[in-house]
């Protein structure tokens, strides 16, 4: 096959930032997608519905003129949330979604929930309210192994979440093991997952042989590749649980390429691409309208697009870097040619 034409296709989980770096990113995802769930974690965190509004209003001035791209907001959950602003998200066009982040798990992650059951009150209001969770499913603790973070996350926390609020709306985001792909496919229904395109194409080769490469450096950290065949399994399957969010997360590349660089991969200028190339390799090209247009978009009770994109076997280099001086981006696969482009 060399040309593919889908649905228009949404991200379910996208960082933009604000300011220089926002102006640079916000056009390559308003290229591709329709509308995108825009995570929360700026600083400070975005924890209140006014904030998201502002924040939502600060993005629709950044995009082109001609975009009719519709960011979807959150709320950054923390142990102060409180309980009027869940239904507040419940009652609000604009606001989609609470996200959990354990204190420090990831980027701007301090003012996230250090005790996760001290918050099962604000979980019993989401459940309530319809509101969905999404969460960033890592444990923090010093004594753990990184790449046993999720793992663990699930056996300790996630369990007991879903056991306690099973009609909680959950997401949990960026998948990164075997692990979470079992706990995913066995839980109910209203349980969605989002996967990466650096978890599809990558295992953790890519930071780490020959020569540390921080541009694949994101968390949760990539796995081992049985894990990515699990994910890429997962996400080709046509199982609807299993939804496309780019976890873009674009860095200046100074802090990248830093004694100690941020988390975080930039892909929003190449996203549908690289997940082109990823079911390409599993043979299963066919799958990819699903999980990028249809499945997120039902899960979160929004409707499909209507409009459609074209991806086209045409290889393009990617750029050394995007953006200006002061912004300087460093994208995933930076120089390299990519086999899809989108016409
Ligand atoms: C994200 C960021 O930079 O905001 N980084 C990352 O490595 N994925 C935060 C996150 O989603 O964990
Ligand atoms: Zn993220």
């Amino acid at each position: 096959m060399d040309k593919l034409t889908i649905s228009q296709p949404d991200d379910w989980h996208l960082h933009v930032r604000t300011g220089s770096i926002l102006r640079t990113v916000i056009a390559h995802t308003a290229r591709q997608f329709g509308r995108a769930i825009i995570m929360p974690n700026l600083k400070p965190p975005v924890t209140m519905v006014d904030q998201a509004l502002a924040y939502r209003q600060e993005i629709l001035e950044a995009l082109p003129a001609d975009a009719a791209f519709q960011p979807l907001m959150t709320l950054y959950l923390t142990a102060s949330t409180p309980l009027d602003e869940i239904k507040k998200v419940a009652d609000s066009e604009f606001v989609h979604a609470f996200k959990l982040y354990p204190a420090g798990a990831t980027t701007n992650s301090d003012a996230g929930v250090a005790d996760i059951e001290a918050a099962f009150g604000l979980f019993a209001a989401m459940e309530k309210y319809g509101v969905p969770l999404l969460i960033h499913g890592e444990v923090t603790d010093a004594e753990h192994d990184i790449f046993d973070r999720e793992k663990i996350f699930i056996d300790t926390k996630l369990n007991k979440i879903t056991a306690q609020f099973p009609a909680l709306r959950i997401v949990l985001e960026h998948l990164t093991t075997q692990e979470a792909v079992q706990f995913v496919e066995a839980a109910a229904d209203n349980v969605g997952a989002t996967i990466t395109p650096q978890h599809l194409l990558y295992n953790r080769n890519a930071i780490l042989a020959g020569g540390i490469r921080p541009h694949y450096y994101c968390l949760p950290i990539l796995k081992r590749e049985q894990h990515r065949l699990a994910l890429l399994q997962a996400a080709t399957s046509g199982n609807p649980k299993f939804f496309l969010g780019t976890d873009s997360a674009p860095h200046l590349t100074s802090l990248k390429e830093n004694s100690c660089g941020c988390a975080g991969c930039y892909s929003a200028h190449a996203a549908l691409e690289l997940y082109a190339e990823a079911f390409e390799q599993a043979g299963k090209l066919d799958k990819l309208e699903g999980f990028a247009s249809f499945f997120g978009a039902d899960f979160y009770g929004l409707p499909r697009n209507t409009a459609t994109v074209t991806l086209e076997k045409s290889a393009w280099q990617v750029p050394d870097v995007y953006g200006s001086l002061d912004a300087e981006i460093t994208p995933l696969r930076a120089g390299e040619h990519l086999p899809w482009r989108l016409v």
